[in-house]
């Protein structure tokens, strides 16, 4: 995502689409010249809001530790965030503050992701019980 982000820069398309949420008004419009890197990461940036989503919601369904179920919602408030303010650099012609807050996030957004999937072993998982948590597994697996 950063990488397709710093591309849309680093060509100076990030006014190729003139409107936000959709391009030109369209969903998929013809993916010519910066459109290609503009649109391309909006796309790319849908994908990642779904995936993180889904993240969530398998945390708050496999998830023992409270903390981790937290870092998930903050991770879909933070990509939440982010695409609001993609679409703001767009309205507002690509002000240096907006441009700037939105590449840090980016970052931000990326620690986030990292730290769950290093916090979050995937094997050995089981469905987190209904009610108060007693389990004190370091890495929160629920044992059968
Ligand atoms: C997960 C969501 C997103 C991430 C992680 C992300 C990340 C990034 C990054 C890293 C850059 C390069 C910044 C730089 O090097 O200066 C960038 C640029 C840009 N992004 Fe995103 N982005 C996301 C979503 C969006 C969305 C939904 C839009 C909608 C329009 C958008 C519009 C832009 C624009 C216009 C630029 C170019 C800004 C400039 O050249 O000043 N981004 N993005």
């Amino acid at each position: 995502m950063i990488f397709v982000g710093a591309l849309v820069t680093s060509t100076g398309s990030g006014l190729a689409v003139p409107d936000w949420p959709l391009s030109f008004g369209q969903v998929f419009p013809p993916m010519v010249g910066g459109v290609l890197f503009e649109h391309g990461h909006r796309l790319v940036a849908a994908l990642v809001g779904l995936l993180t989503v889904a993240l969530m919601v398998l945390l708050t369904q496999w998830e023992s530790r409270l903390w981790v179920r937290w870092l998930a919602r903050g991770a879909v408030l933070a990509v939440l965030l982010q695409g609001t303010l993609g679409g703001m650099t767009v309205l507002l012609r690509l002000p240096l503050v907006v441009s700037v807050t939105h590449a840090c996030l980016a970052q931000a957004f990326l620690c986030l992701v990292i730290t769950l999937a290093v916090c979050t072993p995937l094997a050995g998982r089981r469905p987190r019980p209904a009610g108060p948590s007693s389990n004190s597994h370091p890495y929160g697996y629920w044992q059968p």
